[in-house]
């Protein structure tokens, strides 16, 4: 009997923790995962793909990351992205690359043999079927048909493909020459049938070529030569490290109204993003998470399609978009900026049991006179004060606002609560009481030493 037999069932000797957003994605998790790191040895990815970006400053440098999770900045910590992920090697390999130009070490990033791979395929077809649901995108309810407005990387495909299983390709697979083969040639085949009117054709989004098994198999298999070593069984390694004392960080990428169950669907990723996928993404079981930090932005932010109720169209959503840098770290699109919504921040603390919040940007809202916060919604039914996880639903919501005044005060430069001016003051307490979950940090620009740390 191997010693991981004998540990079945009593890894409970380490602590796991996870980082969740509780908005559309961007609420600045990377910032907290990289402090966190520091209190952590293994960081891991549970869900999405390279369609996360996450920012993170040293010491006045900016990386993006997509796919490596974010504690690879810190040495001698285990970065691991899990079998709930779905990995394009390709981009990986420019993300190691990328790192390594920077003096950043690489050689503890661990990526699981069961993630499934992103391929050249899922990407055309990503953008194929977006060009095609904009074309359709006429006479249609508010809030229907349209495009998602996806990252374009490839990842609703690829996780299509893996609920299919017979075409899917896992990391693993890629060491292993005749799977491969298989896989990928069948794989070729039914798209070809599936894309006939595409191929070869102007707008065919690379798909042609993404269709020759031999050019995708001749590029996986030198990206297999270089990330081979990296592959590895990451179950059995996660419990041992539990086993062992280990502490462990489950990173979520996206954010929980993204999420494809529980969020503003069909608006929504592919994965399961709220703290709920870390059982089927990693293998170690949900409930083995004891603290749940939930990640919000002092206002909302959503990128692509899909509604949001608080939305602002005018000067005032512009001024925060630039002094937030909402602009895609992946796609470098502007983000859509609104209100603060507690009425989907609420949800998304309920959906992930948050034991603690981190409060980010709250410095981009400084000159703002008056601030709104969505604590309701008017609906063709009336008012509620719960959230609508359905895309068209959401859509027919208006908000009910409380209206808080403003602080003008620049809060960079704040080191503890006590240094942030009283109307900043009202703003988080009416937020903490609201959610009934405490703040333990507060965040107020993109530096590590900008972090207010109310745990202590
Ligand atoms: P996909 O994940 O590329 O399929 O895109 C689906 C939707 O999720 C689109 O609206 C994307 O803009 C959004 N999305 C996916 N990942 C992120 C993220 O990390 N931040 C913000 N939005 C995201």
């Amino acid at each position: 009997m191997t010693n991981a037999h004998q540990n079945q069932g009593r890894s409970q000797a380490g602590i796991a923790s996870a980082v969740v957003g509780l908005q559309w994605g961007d609420e600045g998790k990377g910032k907290f995962v990289d402090l966190l790191a520091a209190e952590h040895d293994a960081v891991v990815r549970y869900n999405g793909g390279a369609n996360a970006g996450h920012s993170v400053v040293v010491h006045g440098d900016r990386f993006s990351l997509h796919l490596i999770p974010s504690g690879i900045l810190h040495p001698g910590k285990l970065a691991i992205i899990g079998n709930g992920v779905v990995v394009d090697p390709e981009k990986l390999i420019d993300e190691m690359d990328n790192l390594a130009k920077r003096g950043i070490d690489t050689s503890s990033l661990i990526v699981s043999d069961r993630a499934h791979v992103v391929m050249p395929y899922h990407k055309a077809e990503d953008e194929i079927r977006e060009d095609l649901f904009k074309a359709a995108r006429t006479e249609s309810p508010k809030g229907s048909l349209s495009e998602i407005g996806t990252t374009r990387r490839g990842i609703g495909p690829a996780y299509a493909e893996k609920a299919q299983r017979a075409t899917a390709v896992r990391m693993g697979d890629l060491l292993k020459q005749d799977v491969l083969r298989d896989r990928v040639t069948k794989a070729c085949t039914v798209r070809s049938a599936m894309f006939r009117s595409y191929l070869p054709g102007e707008q065919d989004h690379g798909m042609h070529d993404a269709l020759n098994a031999e050019k995708v198999l001749a590029r996986m298999t030198t990206a297999a030569g270089r990330i081979g070593p990296r592959i590895k069984e990451t179950t059995y390694l996660l419990h041992d490290l539990l086993a062992g004392g280990k502490r462990v960080l489950f990173e979520g990428a996206n954010g929980t109204l993204l999420d494809v169950d529980h969020g503003t669907y069909p608006f929504v990723t592919a994965s399961s993003v709220a703290v709920g996928g870390v059982g089927p993404g990693t293998g170690v079981p949900t409930q083995r998470v004891s603290k749940v930090l939930g990640i919000m932005k002092a206002y909302s932010t959503r990128v692509g399609a899909g509604a949001m109720p608080t939305e602002l169209f005018d000067e005032l959503g512009q001024r925060i978009r630039d002094r937030g840098r909402e602009y895609g770290t992946t796609t470098g699109r502007p983000r859509r900026v609104g209100w603060l919504d507690l009425v989907a921040t609420g949800y998304a603390c309920m959906l992930n049991g948050a034991t603690g919040l981190a409060l980010t940007m709250l410095d981009v809202l400084a000159g703002v006179d008056q601030i709104n916060i969505c604590v309701g919604y008017r609906t063709p039914g009336g008012e509620t004060s719960r959230f609508i996880p359905d895309g068209v639903e959401l859509a027919r919501a208006t908000p009910v606002f409380k209206t808080l005044p403003g602080f003008k005060e620049e809060i960079g430069t704040a080191r503890k609560l006590s240094d942030l001016p009283p109307n900043a003051h009202g703003f988080i307490d009416t937020v903490q009481a609201t959610l009934g979950v405490p703040f333990d940090f507060i965040s107020v620009g993109p530096g590590r030493e900008q972090t207010l740390d109310l745990r202590k």
